[in-house]
């Protein structure tokens, strides 16, 4: 078995609703199992887009909250129409959510209001949460422990962080999910950390469509691709792709509570 865990299925990318679905149908003639819809990080409507290709699909769940990058467009309104989109049986989590100072598309004080409300929520909900970080500099840690949101269930999804940081997480009880960047020739850390995740707690996923790993560098990313991301971290542990594959599938369906 083979899932991506993480991918953006949004018509902003892939043009209309058959698009998205001929990206579906690669990834399942590529061996794909099945994946995990995104809607966060194209606005605040890319939530209802990547729910509606989950209820097309039965091998599809998806994810839905506010990126960071989006966090200015937060307004009651906006939430409020989320949260009822959240109680959609195919909705498995809350996310990506969390705080971006890399490049601060929002500032701070939004990025830090919709984070919060968003791990409140997926308390309520009973859902786990999927976490943008970058260069936050531990702050993304600190409200996780301040909300207690690791019981919860919490992924750091393109995980390109330190090592450090990924003990962090990794003590408490997180989820590390490792992109395609681990093929690129300059991302040592990121397969030093690939390495080392407890296999427990290890995901894989394209995050397409950016960051398509190598040999398709550069390229519009799929989740067709994922394999590749499975048999680098493999071949880095050195297990079978095979093995690998399964026991992070296992994990993701763990992890997003998928029968
Ligand atoms: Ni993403």
């Amino acid at each position: 078995m083979i899932i991506d865990s993480h991918c953006h299925l949004d018509t902003k990318v892939w043009g209309d609703d058959d698009g998205v679905d001929a990206v579906v149908q690669r990834a399942y003639a590529a061996g794909v199992d099945r994946l995990v819809a995104i809607g966060s990080g194209y606005g605040f409507d890319s939530a209802a887009r990547a729910l509606a290709v989950a209820r097309r699909h039965t091998q599809v769940i998806a994810g839905i909250g506010l990126h960071p990058h989006d966090a200015k467009e937060f307004t009651e309104e906006a939430w409020e129409s989320l949260l009822e989109l959240a109680r959609d049986p195919k909705v498995k989590a809350l996310g990506e959510m969390g705080l971006d100072y890399h490049y601060s598309f929002s500032v701070r004080e939004q990025q830090l209001v919709a984070f919060r409300t968003q791990l409140r929520a997926a308390k309520k909900l009973g859902l786990p949460v999927i976490i943008h970080d970058r260069e936050s500099g531990g702050e993304t840690l600190e409200l996780l422990d301040q909300e207690r949101a690791w019981e919860g269930g919490v992924l750091f999804h393109c995980y390109t962080g330190d090592r450090a940081t990924m003990q962090k997480i990794v003590e408490r009880g997180g989820t590390i999910s490792i992109p395609g960047i681990v093929t690129f020739k300059n991302a040592d850390s990121v397969r030093e950390v690939a390495r080392e995740v407890p296999i427990g707690q290890l995901l894989i996923e394209t995050d397409s469509p950016f960051l398509a790993p190598v040999p398709h560098r550069g390229k519009r990313n799929e989740p067709a691709f994922v394999p590749l991301v499975g048999a680098a971290v493999a071949a880095l542990r050195g297990m079978p792709a095979e093995e690998l594959c399964q026991i992070t599938a296992e994990n993701t369906l763990r992890f997003f509570r998928w029968d």
